[in-house]
């Protein structure tokens, strides 16, 4: 016989206060603190945490930033990040269309994001998604979600249109 396939329910959704307890239990040594951070600074706007939600339940979150730090990355995808018992599941994606859905919605023409060129899951998603690199090169800077403890490495810029389908 076939083996069963489990049928999940994928969203996401902007977070609010009551997503912390749930962002909370599942920070690491990393990002121990980063959860309450993050939506401080969403009640200041210009600056948007997402969660994905599996079964009803948070499984990641992401960011996007829309402040202006001088970069011309604006706006920026950052920080995506699905917990590891939640991954392989479509939470990735389903995180990124919906950042690109409000920055859309923004008004935003582009959206941009830094990745590690070794990053072995992330490069296909954005890949898949329609994003491309620039060619432009930086340290990485969102170091939290790295699952590796080795040094920060160097991470490609990639781009995508908001407006080319
Ligand atoms: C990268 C990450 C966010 C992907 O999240 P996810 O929910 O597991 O991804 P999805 O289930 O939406 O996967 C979508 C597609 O991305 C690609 N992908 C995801 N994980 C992959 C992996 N480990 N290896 C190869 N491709 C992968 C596949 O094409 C996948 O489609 P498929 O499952 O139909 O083959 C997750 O692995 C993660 O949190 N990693 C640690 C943090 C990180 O690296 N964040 C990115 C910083 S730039």
């Amino acid at each position: 016989m076939p083996e069963a396939t489990t049928i999940h329910t994928i969203e996401a959704r902007i977070a609010t206060a009551d997503d912390l307890p749930a962002l909370i239990a599942n920070e690491t040594s990393r990002t121990k603190g980063l959860s309450a951070e993050y939506l401080a600074l969403q009640g200041q706007g210009e600056f948007y945490v997402v969660v994905g939600l599996i079964d009803g339940e948070v499984g990641g979150r992401a960011l996007l930033d829309c402040r202006d730090d001088g970069t011309n990355l604006v706006p920026e995808m950052k920080v995506l990040w699905v917990f590891p018992n939640a991954r392989r599941k479509g939470l990735g994606l389903a995180m990124t269309a919906a950042l690109e859905d409000l920055a859309r919605d923004l008004g935003y023409r582009e959206i941009f994001l830094g990745v590690s060129p070794e990053n072995p899951a992330a490069i296909p998603l954005y890949i898949e998604l329609g994003y491309a690199p620039t060619g432009e090169h930086r340290q990485a800077v969102n170091v939290s979600v790295l699952d590796t403890e080795a040094e920060p490495p160097m991470e490609a810029i990639f781009q995508k249109s908001l407006v080319v389908r």
